[in-house]
């Protein structure tokens, strides 16, 4: 296989990472059974912190970023895959340990790849992506820990981003209640409302005060924020509700007492779409392709870009000013 085009991390000192475009053979990738031609990437915040280097998730130098990438097997040393095969990859670490997605060939596990399901195109996976595969386990884990649309609305914090978005489809069509606490109200309320939110809400003006328990507000939640935003939460939840701990967008940090928990029955869940359980990993993208497939995939891409374009749009994801999914075409075939 000849030469191809890579966007890679350097870290040339201590403390500073130079993302560039390269031309690489395949052993220059880490090592993996199965070689993919991807058609289709996206970008996730972790992604946008790897590229802009204003976060450490690559854990050594030089380094391929993306966390999810999508096309068709080139090369296969494990009999379960063969040459043109559609496949995707989500997480198990790809972008981060191992080499990942910004790329025209990846060099994978055969282990952390998923078949492509018939439901969806190779495109459509990525509109969905390491962000809707999130949103949809944490749908996962609140129904199995019975959440229901008759406990009251779901509170869904950074709903314009890449998770937030998602969930705000995935939730409505779940029969839930939807209020988007977000911190662009006035600017996505439209977009928020065509994605499914009955209720838009201005991160800003709520004032929910700062007691262990207050008056208790939804039913449950999904938190892509963590800090203040999160902490809120536990206090509003009302009795046996769920709230899925998904993201940092806010705050790592987390103060708040145990109140809720032992006087509201309230559950907090940890989500890791990383290394989520393989047999979990299926069922959440076999319930992606059909009866949870997003309604409006095609209003939450909001941008399609080539490779070239990514150090610029992952700026801009850091920046906070975009709204919903950005697709990276690599290849571009279906
Ligand atoms: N646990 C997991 O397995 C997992 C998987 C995927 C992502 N994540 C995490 O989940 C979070 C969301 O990921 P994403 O891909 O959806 O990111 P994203 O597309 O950048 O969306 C994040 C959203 O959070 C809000 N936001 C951004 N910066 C903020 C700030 N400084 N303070 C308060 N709100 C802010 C914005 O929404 P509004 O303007 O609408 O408020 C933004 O659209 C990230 O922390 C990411 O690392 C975790």
């Amino acid at each position: 296989m000849s030469e191809f085009t890579a966007l890679r991390v350097h870290a040339p000192e201590k403390n500073r990472t130079e993302a560039r475009f390269e031309r690489i053979g395949v052993d220059a990738l880490s090592a993996g059974e199965v070689v993919v031609r991807v058609a289709w990437t996206g970008i996730n915040y972790k992604d946008a912190l790897a590229v802009t280097g204003k976060g450490r998730i690559l854990k050594s130098y030089p380094k391929v970023p993306g966390i999810d990438l999508a096309g068709h097997v080139e090369t296969s040393t494990d009999a379960r895959y063969r040459p043109g095969d559609a496949v995707l990859v989500t997480g198990c670490n790809i972008g981060e340990v191992y080499d990942g997605g910004y790329a025209e060939f990846a060099r994978v596990a055969a282990d952390s790849i998923i078949r492509k399901p018939d439901g969806l195109t190779l495109r459509e996976t990525m509109a969905i992506g390491t962000a809707g595969f999130t949103a949809a386990f944490a749908l996962r884990r609140m129904l199995e820990n019975h959440q229901a649309p008759a406990m009251g609305p779901i509170a869904i914090t950074g709903p314009t981003g890449g998770v937030g978005s998602i969930a705000v489809d995935l939730f409505k069509r779940a029969g839930f209640t939807v209020h988007a606490i977000t911190g662009k109200a006035g600017k996505a309320d439209d977009y928020l409302r065509a994605l499914g939110a009955d209720e838009v809400i201005a991160r800003q003006s709520l004032d929910v005060g700062n007691k262990p328990l207050e008056s208790a507000r939804w039913g449950g939640a999904v938190d892509n924020l963590g800090g203040e935003t999160l902490a809120m939460l536990t206090r509003t939840v009302k009795p046996w509700g769920n709230i899925a701990s998904i993201g940092l967008a806010q705050s790592h940090e987390l103060h708040t007492t145990v109140m809720p928990f032992i006087l509201r029955g309230v559950s907090l869940l940890g989500i890791h779409s990383v290394e989520c359980p393989r047999a979990w990993r299926e069922d959440i993208w076999a319930k992606l392709s059909g009866a949870w497939k997003p309604r409006v995939l095609e209003r939450l891409v909001t941008r399609e870009i080539t490779l070239q374009e990514l150090p610029a749009a992952c700026e801009d994801l850091i920046a906070g000013t975009v709204t919903g999914r950005t697709l990276v075409r690599v290849s571009g075939a279906e």
